[in-house]
């Protein structure tokens, strides 16, 4: 008998979430991939703590009814940090979550800084200090929040140029801050700077490791699935502003994305395909 291809459902507010779908891609398991963006709220990481807490299981609820997924991503740290628990609460398959990966930074330093880049939600939530004074407490944790590299990567991901000042930005935040010289590990703690890794590294002043939580989930979901070895496949998209997201839609069909749906607006969350996705 063949099983069916386990589902997952990758979400995020914005392209951000197809640094983790690439790491799930590449990790060599036989799933069905569908992707949600909820870039009508874009950026997240200045939305309120109680905005996104009502907001995000709402939407996923609805959206796990409709799509059927086996698993949910939430690959997002900046709605991961905050709603997990509301998210796990309100859908019934398992859910992943994406956090700051503080600990395997805390391992890898060897000059004892490091650097933590997220949205300026992430890095001030008390979810993170928990995960610094567990994890890092003899390190020195440079924190930058940047919501200017979100907007960088969701202008990349659409064909355009990542604006260079954000970029520049982010860097100094880090590395000309008070211990920052010291830096040699990077915690990349929002699932858009992974997009932009080439631009960062090229834009700092000394060779450091830039970390992501991508592999990190990819093996999470392959093991809460129970997943068969095999080749994964990339199937329905769906945005809840489907005419602001139309520039990324090459860089979703380019990852085997072939169907592209609009989620409507709350409580409802109707997913309903698009017929014209203006890509060819
Ligand atoms: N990609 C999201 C994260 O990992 C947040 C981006 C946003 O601010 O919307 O934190």
């Amino acid at each position: 008998m063949v099983n069916a291809m386990k589902r997952v459902l990758v979400f995020d507010s914005g392209v951000g979430g197809l640094s983790v779908l690439d790491a799930v891609a590449a990790a060599g398991y036989a799933l069905e991939l569908d992707y949600v963006a909820d870039n009508a709220w874009l950026p997240y990481g200045l939305k309120s703590d109680a905005d996104l807490r009502a907001r995000v299981p709402a939407l996923l609820a609805r959206l796990a009814q409709q799509w059927a997924p086996d698993a949910v991503v939430v690959a997002c740290n900046t709605a991961s940090t905050i709603a997990l628990d509301a998210v796990r609460a309100a859908v019934a398959v398992p859910v992943v979550g994406v956090v700051p990966p503080i600990k395997p930074a805390a391992a890898l330093t060897r000059t004892g800084a490091i650097g933590l880049l997220a949205t300026p939600a992430t890095v001030r939530r008390a979810y993170t200090d928990d995960l610094i004074r567990q994890f890092a407490a003899d390190a020195r944790v440079v924190r930058f929040g940047s919501a200017a590299l979100v907007e960088a990567a969701e202008r990349k991901l659409a064909g355009g140029e990542a604006d260079p000042a954000a970029v520049r930005e982010a860097v100094e935040g880090l590395f000309a801050a008070p211990g920052g010289a010291e830096i040699d590990v990077v915690a990349l703690a929002c699932t858009h700077f992974p997009l932009l890794a080439e631009e960062l590294k090229a834009a700092a002043p000394r060779a450091a490791v830039w970390l992501d939580s991508g592999e990190a989930i990819a093996r999470r979901v392959a093991n809460v699935l129970i997943a068969e070895p095999g080749q994964a496949r990339a199937r329905r998209a769906g945005f809840t502003d489907a005419g602001a997201a139309r520039g990324a839609f090459p860089a979703f069909a380019a990852r085997g994305f072939a169907t592209f749906a609009e989620i409507g607006p709350a409580p409802a969350f109707e997913a309903s395909p698009i017929a014209d996705r203006g890509c060819a």
